[in-house]
């Protein structure tokens, strides 16, 4: 009773715009109940937002609709008032700027299809050696959309970029409580990625998803989108651009998302940022653990090629009996670089089978591992993935 109690309350706060603290659902809790977002999604902590959709759902179509679109924040969403919103560009530039919407609504726009995913996608799987901290996530925090607004390219060129430049930052206007204070979520990309010009931008300043303008989850009134990137170099609700000659101090490059052993100064510091994405996959239908007949089983998901450019999904395989057989799975829908390629495949089961594999290469080299070595922030979790069965 006292979840349905905190929800309702949650329900009329959110509704309101006005951001709360403290509340924290168990797992799930508010998935059951009408989301006051319009997300239907499986939350994993309700404040900040943390979701990811039900797999079968995610898997429907090659474009993933902003209710199935999962949801990774840090904070609550930023109260941002359009009317004052202005995108300040500072650092090694000649000219400094501060763009307002109408200002950015007069350069060219672009439109990209591009997969965001997040590094801790599949992180629950690490439980199963050792207990790996963050949220929950499983195989549900990737998503499909069209990106559409400015290439950050031309406003860097705007406002030229000088020599000694070489790293792009980003911050956004969310406010992240921390041991040590109050910050913004923030990062940084290469400049080479950020001046990648032409149809398909190396990063792009999104104001709109799938056509419509950005919801307060996913950024609103602008973010950064970087195609082939992890989804935390994809700053929501951006604030600042500032160009520097060093990579970002912001936590979330210098010591977040990073591979570590353990919480150790040592691994911090050895360990540089996670940029581009590995190959990864899953498989979204059946559910785990379902119970279906011997004989032939349909299969579905998803495989996400290296997020290299011009790198596509080349051979996605399945297998009935662990890993001494292998089955082609077959394409669907769209094949594009930076975006996941879905597919479709049949097995033949027995009462003996307890599992199916999946496991994908890409024309750029990548693949699937048989295992991942375990780390402590559970990140780049793309070993062949298992799907446990019940075979009557
Ligand atoms: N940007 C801000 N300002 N704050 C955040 O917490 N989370 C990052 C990134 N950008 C984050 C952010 C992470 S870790 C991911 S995976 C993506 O946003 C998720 O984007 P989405 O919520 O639109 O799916």
């Amino acid at each position: 009773m006292k979840s349905i109690d905190l929800s309702r309350r949650e329900l009329m706060v959110a509704a309101s715009g006005i951001a709360i603290t403290g509340l924290a659902w168990p797992i799930g809790v508010l998935g059951q109940e009408p989301d006051p977002l319009g997300k239907d999604l499986i939350f994993r902590t309700t404040d900040p937002r943390n979701a990811e959709p039900e797999l079968a759902k995610l898997v429907k179509s090659w474009i993933t609709p902003v209710k199935h679109f999962y949801v990774r924040s840090h904070a609550p969403n930023p109260d941002i008032d359009v009317n004052q919103y202005a995108l300040t560009l500072e650092g090694r530039v000649r000219t400094p700027l501060t763009l307002t919407l109408k200002d950015l609504g007069r350069l060219p726009r672009h439109t990209v299809t591009a997969t965001l995913t997040c590094a801790g996608n599949r992180r629950a799987e690490f439980n199963q050696e050792g207990k790996v901290g963050g949220v929950q996530w499983e195989a549900g925090a990737i998503g499909n959309a069209r990106w559409s607004g400015i290439a950050l390219a031309d406003v860097l060129k705007q406002a030229g970029v000088l020599e000694d430049a070489k790293h792009v930052w980003f911050e956004g206007l969310d406010e992240i409580q921390r041991k040590d204070g109050v910050i913004p979520f923030g990062g940084s990309i290469p400049l080479e990625k950020a001046m990648v010009q032409g149809d398909l931008p190396g990063a792009l300043l999104a104001d709109q998803m799938n056509g419509q303008p950005l919801t307060p989850d996913h950024g609103y009134p602008l973010r950064t989108v970087v195609p082939g990137y992890i989804g935390a170099r994809s700053v929501k609700w951006l604030g600042k651009i500032i160009v520097s000659d060093k990579p970002s101090p912001n936590h979330y490059l210098a010591t977040g998302y990073k591979i570590v052993k353990k919480m150790d100064p040592i691994d911090w510091t050895e360990s540089g940022p996670i940029y581009r994405y590995p190959i990864n996959g899953a498989i979204a239908t059946p559910a785990p653990n379902v119970a279906v007949p011997a004989g032939w089983l349909d299969l579905s998901g998803y495989v996400l090629p290296t997020g290299r450019p011009g790198s596509t999904a080349k051979r996605i395989q399945v297998s009935a009996d662990n890993g001494v057989t292998w089955e082609l799975a077959q394409g669907l829908g769209e094949t594009s670089e930076y975006c996941w390629q879905l597919w479709k495949a049949r097995v033949k089961v027995t009462p003996r089978t307890e599992a199916i594999l999946l496991r994908a290469y890409d024309n750029s080299g990548g693949f699937m591992p048989f295992r991942v070595p375990w780390n402590a922030k559970g990140y780049l979790q793309n070993s062949w993935y298992r799907l446990p069965i019940r075979v009557s």
